[in-house]
């Protein structure tokens, strides 16, 4: 398969204003800024194919936004190399963004006062899509995000998941082979959720759409891709299936604790390192217990307990994926 995006150790820092306490500093750092380098994305390599629908997920300021930025063409690398799609997205922007549809599910892209069926037109008019693609676009989009309803309405009317889907249908409307969702399901309900799901599932497996997509939430992950970037504090922690990361953590278990006074404690760990009889005796001599059960960790808390730093990546991948 063809590759899409070629990204190899990528960095990039922000020079933040460093700040002193008082106002004796306030006024010392209108004169004499004082500098620190953060590093947002700290040389990150990966590819991906076309066609393929990749999870981009990490803690807040992980860099996630800031990869999406690099990879659109908003922001350049400071060092390293980033192509997409044959391009170099920085360098030829306006040729490059013919191809991609970009969604930032924290900043709308609509006119707001606008009723959405015009801020659609103006997309139809700026990328010069042709009539009959519009149109086709527009039925069938709005058909599987259920929006006949609300096309007419001005953006600042809409809900936070009629306004998402909105901007989703905006950017894919001139259907781009590449496209960037960073976090379009943020702050939305189960059903809102799950739409956006199918649509982005339905993109992928009929139009051969690559994507890349940001989210905090795992069922985004589980339901809708294979493939599973993880990225920390700049850095690439893991890249591989969801089932590699199962499968590296069947030795990691959680016990599930029902205390008699009604709450309930879980707690997970590694059997390779403590065992269960151990940790059964210290809950045992610690709380009043009523039930016990020991189960297999859901992906959410392993991921958590990866951010945590409860679980090292340590078992070595198929692919040498991970770092
Ligand atoms: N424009 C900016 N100026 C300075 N620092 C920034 C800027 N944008 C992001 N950062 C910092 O870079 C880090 C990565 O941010 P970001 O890419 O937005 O993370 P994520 O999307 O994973 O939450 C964070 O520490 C954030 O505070
Ligand atoms: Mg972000």
């Amino acid at each position: 398969m063809e590759t899409m995006i070629a990204v190899e150790g990528a960095r990039k820092y922000y020079r933040v204003a460093k700040r002193g306490k008082g106002l004796t500093a306030a006024v010392g750092q209108l004169f004499n800024r004082k500098y620190e380098i953060k590093k947002a994305v700290d040389d990150i390599s990966f590819s991906i194919k076309r066609g393929e629908i990749v999870g981009f997920i990490g803690p807040n300021g992980a860099g996630k936004s800031t990869t999406i930025k690099m990879l659109s063409g908003i922001l350049y690398p400071d060092a390293g190399r980033v192509e997409a799609d044959g391009f170099i997205p920085y360098k030829q922007r306006k040729q490059y963004v013919k191809n991609i549809g970009v969604v930032f599910g924290q900043k709308s892209q609509l006119n707001w006062d606008l009723p959405l069926i015009e801020s659609f037109e103006l997309m139809k008019f700026i990328y010069r899509i042709p009539r009959e693609q519009y149109e086709k676009n527009l039925r069938q989009f709005c058909e599987l995000l259920d929006m006949e309803s609300f096309l007419g309405q001005p953006v600042r009317q809409l809900s936070l998941g009629q306004r998402m889907r909105g901007d989703i249908v905006a950017a894919l409307l001139h259907s781009p082979e590449l496209v960037f969702l960073d976090e379009p399901t943020i702050g939305l309900d189960v059903v809102a959720k799950e739409k956006i799901r199918e649509f982005i599932r339905y993109m992928n497996k009929e139009r051969n759409t690559t994507i890349i997509f940001t989210t905090h939430d795992m069922q985004d992950i589980e339901k809708v891709c294979n493939r599973l970037i993880i990225i920390d504090k700049g850095k690439k922690i893991y890249d591989g299936s969801i089932e590699e990361i199962k499968d590296r953590y069947t030795n990691v278990k959680t016990i599930e604790v029902l205390l008699e006074n009604g709450g309930k404690e879980t707690e997970t760990f590694d059997v390779r390192r403590t065992s269960v009889n151990a940790v059964l005796e210290r809950i045992f001599a610690e709380r009043r217990v009523k039930d016990i059960s020991v189960c297999e960790p859901e992906i959410d808390e392993i991921i958590r307990d990866i951010y945590e730093g409860r679980l090292r990546l340590d078992a070595p991948s198929a692919e040498g994926g991970a770092l």
